[in-house]
C-alpha cells in the first residue's frame, strides 16, 4: 500500500495558499440512518425511497453509515486523515420533524455532540441547513413548489443557527436547488419523484427564496456573525460543435442548471434565457415584488458543488430543453461522469469573472467508482487518487489565475447512500462494508493525508495538540 501511493502523482502544494482548507464533506440522509430514532419525522427521502421502483435495488437511507450512531469513529476518520474542515448537513426532519414550530431538543443534542467532537478534533465545520431532507408534513402542504414552504425553511434556518451556531461559523443555506427542483419535481428522479415542469419551475425560484429569507432571518437571529453561502451544482457546459443549434441547445442547458441559480444571487436578476425557457411555465408570475433583492441579500463566499462537464447537442425528440448531452471524455467514473479537470478550473474562473468576486470553496467534488476490498482487505483506489490530483491540480489554476479559492471539500469522507443510485456507487476516501458497518481507509484517503501534511504540517483551526486526541 504505501509503495503504491508513494509512486502516485504527488500536489504541488506550494500552489495552494496557506490558509487553504482540505476538507471532505457529507450530507445527512446519505449517512446517518437512524430515521425513527430521536424524535425524526419522515422526509421526502424516507418516502421517495420506500416507494417501489423509486431507487436502484430499493435501497434506503434506513441505516445508511448508521452515523448517527458512529458519529465518533468518523469524526476520529477525519482526524486521522487530517482533514482541517468537514462539511456535513443537519437534518430538517430530525430537527423540525413538524416542518414548523420549535426544534426537537434530542436533535439539538445530537448535533451539538457533533459540533463539539469537530472542535475537540480541530476541524471546522461548515454546517448545511438543507441537503435534500424535507420533512414529507412539508411536501404533504405543497413542497417546494409552495412559496409558504420557503417561509418555513427560513423559520427553520433561523432556529437552527440560533441553536448551534456558538458551535459552527459557516453556514450554507441550501444545496443544489437545481436538483431538488428538477430531478425531484420534474424528472422525478429525486424525492419527491413528481414529474410537472411548471412545479419544478415553481420549486426553483421558491428554493432561490428561501435562500435569500433564510441569510436575513439568520442575521436577525442569535449569532449574526456566522458566515453564510449558497451551494450550487455548476456544470461546465460546451457545445458539442460550433452549429447554431448546438450552441443554441448548449445555451439552455447552461441557462437551466447554472444560470437560474446563479445570476439571481449574485447579479440581483434571471437573465432573458431564463424568461424565454421559463415564463410560459409561470416564472414571471411567481416572481412577487422583492423577491430578487431578498434572493441577492449579500453573502459571505459561495459552494461550488462540480462533478463534470456536458457536452451538448441539439435534440429536437427532447420536449424540455431540445438537447441532449453526453461526456468528453472516455475516462469516466462508475456513474459515467467524465473525468477533465480543467472543467472545475473553467467553473471557478468563471464563477469570480461573470457572478461574484467572493471567496469561493469547491464545497464538493469527487468520483465514484465500484471499490472493492483486496485479499489483505486494503481498498487500492487509485482512479479517484489521479481524479483527486487533477481536480486539486485545476483548483490550484484557478488560484494562480487570480479566483480567490479558499478550500476543497472532497466528496466524500464515506461510501454513503448515493439518491437515486443507492448503495451501488462509491464515492468516499472511506470504504464501508454495509453488512458489518466496517470502515476502511481507502488509498486515496491516505494519499490525501499525505498531501494535506506536506502542505499544512499544522492544523489550520482550532488546537489539535491540546485536543487530547491521539493520531493513529
Ligand atoms: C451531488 C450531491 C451529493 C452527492 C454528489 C455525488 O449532487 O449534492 O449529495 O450525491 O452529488
Amino acid at each position: 500500500m504505501t509503495d503504491i501511493i508513494s509512486a502516485a502523482p504527488q500536489l504541488d502544494t506550494a500552489l495552494f495558499p496557506d490558509s487553504f482548507l482540505w476538507g471532505a464533506a457529507t450530507a445527512a440522509y446519505q449517512i446517518e440512518g437512524a430515521v425513527d430514532e430521536g424524535g425524526r419525522a419522515p422526509s421526502i427521502w424516507d418516502t421517495f425511497s420506500h416507494s417501489p421502483g423509486a431507487t436502484r435495488n430499493g435501497d434506503t437511507g434506513d441505516v445508511a453509515c448508521d452515523h448517527y450512531h458512529r458519529w465518533k469513529t468518523d469524526l476520529d476518520i477525519a482526524y486521522d486523515i487530517g482533514l482541517q474542515a468537514y462539511r456535513l448537513s443537519v437534518s430538517w426532519a430530525r430537527l423540525q420533524p413538524d416542518g414548523e414550530g420549535p426544534l426537537n431538543p434530542e436533535a439539538i443534542d445530537f448535533y451539538r455532540q457533533l459540533l463539539g467532537g469537530l472542535a475537540e478534533r480541530g476541524i471546522r465545520p461548515f454546517v448545511t441547513l438543507y441537503h435534500w431532507d424535507m420533512p414529507q408534513v412539508l411536501e404533504v402542504a405543497g413542497g417546494w413548489p409552495a412559496r409558504r414552504t420557503a417561509e418555513r425553511f427560513a423559520d427553520y434556518a433561523r432556529l437552527t443557527v440560533d441553536a448551534l451556531g456558538d458551535l459552527a461559523e459557516d453556514w450554507i443555506t441550501v444545496n443544489e436547488p437545481w436538483c431538488s427542483s428538477f430531478n425531484g419535481y420534474h424528472a422525478g428522479t429525486h424525492a419527491p419523484g413528481r414529474r410537472d415542469l411548471g412545479a419544478a419551475v415553481a420549486a426553483a425560484h421558491h428554493l432561490n427564496v428561501a435562500h435569500g429569507l433564510a441569510v436575513r432571518s439568520i442575521r436577525e437571529g442569535a449569532h449574526p456573525q456566522v458566515r453564510i453561502g449558497v451551494a450550487n451544482l455548476i456544470t461546465d457546459v460546451v457545445a458539442a460543435s460550433d452549429r447554431h443549434d448546438d450552441i443554441e441547445a448548449a445555451a439552455r442547458i447552461d441557462a437551466n442548471n447554472n444560470l437560474m441559480f446563479l445570476a439571481p444571487p449574485y447579479l440581483g436578476h434571471y437573465p432573458a434565457v431564463v424568461h424565454d425557457l421559463y415564463d410560459r411555465y409561470g416564472l414571471e408570475s411567481l416572481i412577487q415584488p422583492g423577491d430578487l433583492k431578498t434572493i441577492s441579500t449579500p453573502t459571505d463566499f459561495v459552494g461550488v458543488n462540480h462533478y463534470h462537464q456536458m457536452v451538448v447537442s441539439s435534440d429536437p425528440s427532447d420536449p424540455h430543453l431540445g438537447a441532449s448531452f453526453t461526456h468528453a471524455e472516455p475516462a469516466s467514473t462508475s456513474l459515467g461522469w467524465s473525468i477533465k479537470p480543467e472543467s472545475l478550473r473553467n467553473v471557478l474562473c468563471r464563477v469570480s469573472q461573470e457572478f461574484t468576486e467572493l471567496p469561493l470553496y469547491v464545497t464538493e467534488s469527487g468520483a465514484s467508482f465500484h471499490d472493492e476490498t483486496d485479499h489483505e482487505g486494503n481498498v487500492i483506489d487509485i482512479e479517484r487518487i489521479g481524479y483527486l490530483h487533477g481536480y486539486f491540480g485545476a483548483a490550484a489554476e484557478a488560484i494562480a489565475a487570480g479566483v480567490d479559492v479558499r478550500g476543497y471539500f472532497v466528496w466524500s469522507l464515506l461510501d454513503n447512500f448515493e439518491w437515486g443510485e443507492g448503495y451501488s456507487h462509491r464515492f468516499g476516501l472511506t470504504y464501508i462494508d454495509y453488512e458489518t458497518q466496517t470502515r476502511i481507509q481507502k488509498a486515496s484517503a491516505k494519499w490525501y493525508r499525505i498531501q494535506i501534511a506536506r502542505h499544512s504540517g499544522q492544523p489550520k483551526y482550532g488546537d489539535r495538540a491540546n485536543s487530547g486526541i491521539v493520531p493513529q
